[in-house]
């Protein structure tokens, strides 16, 4: 395939077009009864074990599957990925989160320079840092401990770093380290999320740690001016720089917020956002609650994935098979969406991260040559814990549309109980139904069987279920740092990658997100010209100018006067 060329117009892609018919003219049910085949579709790595035998494939699928990633230049674009070449072309940058979590003696370049020593040398100051914090060396304005720390940052400043902290949160290990200590997130605009975070909490011993790539986003520089504010009408203007911190790529902004540049953490413009939460994104606030050598886990856990992707062959590769298992649902058999179903509560933050990982890198409509596709690239991606899911959006799952679901399930619970004379254990009962729904998704149930269970006639069309839906199931052998890291994290960024891959388009850029951005931009000048000099709303359409009239309108109790308010709770 040429370079500049549509994957969909490739033999590969033809032929698993025409493959679709195949499949479609058997059940799952027929499939999952081939044990050889479905003996085929587990894999084991490093403790893991994925059960992709609820798929609708076979082992032609497979081959076939091969043979695009072939036509796509997969392995050329993975290997181009970890030798830093500038495959983000759209913003001319190389994409090399994998560097984040490399062992210090290994060497990966970009531009000829080995990044990983910058690496570890802003890990040492976050380990120095944190320690210092930790053991109530580094004091506040007032002479007391840092024992809370809010996080300010949105997007992938934000996501990842709350996945991780909520799985963390129950591990024995993690828990024990954190004992004492609060870590809070700051993402929302929206005051109410400020009120939330600064509730219960004493600027004395708090640390702020003012997360932005760009250091421009504006959600987060208000937020940040925001808790400055919070912080200096307290303790005075001077406590700024013990209470505040900073993690960026753009050190000169920092500077001019009023961060000490000492106490900022570096990253580099080859960490895409939504892939930072191993920099000090995430490595800083996690290690101020938890101890460096808990996050040295987890980083630890994603650079052994990072191994494997780079190295096994596509058979036995789990991101590149669940990437390649990824394209088939959405472009061959149409299905549009997936579901994250963690059967744990601790990765109940684990389907928002996953969203933004997937769909700000694929939700793309132009080639990485920036030709229109033909095809819909990209899926949409929503999840919620199991059982709570269950009672919540399955019947559509189950019933309604078909979305492949991704179960993921741990074999020994972070938090054990168990209650003398139950049937089972807690956990075991959350398992059960970890293990019993993709069978009921795979199978379903035939008017037959209802017939014979004398379901009476009326009811038996609204207790049928088509089964034949798709699912992959992931064990776990439990869930710690290093099984984070590991199995969640890396794996989806990437799968996410490898369909990008195979898609061509770009998953490493976010055009997408710049037109609501500037339109802001438009209706906050407005705000402030209508609020502060009674101008009237102009340049809108006529549904945004009556909205904004309104709510102008209706909210001139606001104050005119230019004083500072923050929240009252
Ligand atoms: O929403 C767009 C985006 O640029 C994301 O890609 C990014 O994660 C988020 O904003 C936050 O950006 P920053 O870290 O620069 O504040």
């Amino acid at each position: 395939m040429a370079p500049s060329a549509l994957i969909c117009e490739t033999q590969p892609w033809k032929d698993l077009k025409a493959h679709v018919d195949d499949i479609k003219k058997t059940h799952l049910r027929e499939l999952m009864s081939d044990t050889e085949r479905c003996q085929s579709m587990m894999i084991e790595f490093d403790g893991m074990l994925l059960d992709y035998s609820r798929q609708r494939a076979t082992s032609d699928t497979l081959n076939k599957l091969k043979n695009l990633a072939e036509a796509a230049h997969l392995k050329e674009k993975i290997n181009k990925m970890f030798n830093g070449e500038r495959i983000n072309s759209t913003e001319d940058r190389s994409v090399l989160h994998v560097a984040l979590r490399a062992p210090r003696d290994s060497v990966i370049n970009s531009d000829g320079k080995n990044v990983v020593p910058d690496v570890w040398q802003v890990l040492d100051k976050i380990k120095d840092f944190s320690e210092r914090i930790r053991s109530g060396a580094w004091i506040g304005a007032t002479g007391k401990a840092l024992t809370n720390v809010i996080a300010v940052g949105i997007g992938g400043s934000f996501l990842g770093p709350l996945f991780v902290h909520t799985a963390l949160q129950t591990d024995s290990e993690a828990s024990e380290f954190a004992k004492g200590r609060q870590l809070r997130f700051l993402a929302n605009v929206d005051p109410v999320d400020v009120a939330r975070n600064i509730t219960g909490l004493d600027p004395e011993t708090t640390l702020v740690v003012v997360v932005s790539k760009t250091f421009t986003t504006a959600e987060t520089m208000l937020n940040a001016r925001t808790i400055r504010e919070w912080i200096s009408a307290a303790l005075g203007p001077e406590a700024v720089a013990k209470h505040m911190v900073a993690v960026s790529t753009n050190l000169t902004l920092v500077e001019k917020f009023g961060i000490d540049p000492n106490n900022a953490f570096a990253f580099w413009d080859w960490v895409g956002g939504r892939y930072s939460v191993c920099s000090a994104v995430g490595v800083l606030p996690l290690s101020l609650q938890y101890g460096f050598a808990v996050v040295e886990k987890f980083l630890k856990g994603a650079s052994s994935i990072d191994q494997h992707f780079h190295s096994a062959p596509i058979e036995k590769n789990l991101p590149v098979l669940l990437g390649l298992l990824s394209v088939w649902n959405v472009s061959f058999l149409g299905y549009p969406a997936r579901a994250i179903l963690p059967y744990t509560q601790a990765l109940e933050k684990f389907a928002p991260h996953i969203q933004q990982v997937s769909m700000e890198s694929n939700g793309k409509g132009v080639s990485i040559d920036g030709v229109p596709l033909p095809f819909e690239a990209g899926e949409i991606d929503f999840g919620e814990p199991g059982t709570n899911g269950q009672h919540s959006f399955y019947q559509l799952i189950h019933q309604g549309r078909v979305i492949p679901c991704d179960f993921i399930g741990v074999v020994k619970s972070q938090q054990p109980v168990y209650l003398k004379g139950e049937v089972v254990s807690n956990h075991d009962e959350l398992m059960s139904n970890f293990f019993a729904q993709p069978d009921a998704l795979a199978y379903g149930k035939t008017p037959e069987q209802l017939l014979k269970e004398n379901v009476p006639h009326h009811l038996v069309t609204h207790k049928t279920f088509s089964g034949d839906r798709p699912s992959v199931s992931l064990l776990l052998p439990s869930l710690n740092a290093y099984n984070i890291g590991q199995v969640l994290l890396a794996i989806y960024e990437h799968r996410v990658a490898v369909e990008g891959f195979v898609w061509g388009i770009n998953s490493f850029d976010q055009w997408g997100v710049e037109l609501g951005k500037s339109l802001a931009t438009q209706v906050r000048k407005q705000l402030n010209a209508s609020r502060k000099k009674a101008e009237p709303v102009e340049g809108f359409n006529f549904s945004t100018t009556a909205l904004l009239t309104r709510y102008l309108e209706a909210s001139t109790d606001i104050s005119k006067e230019d004083c500072t308010v923050l929240p009252k709770m």
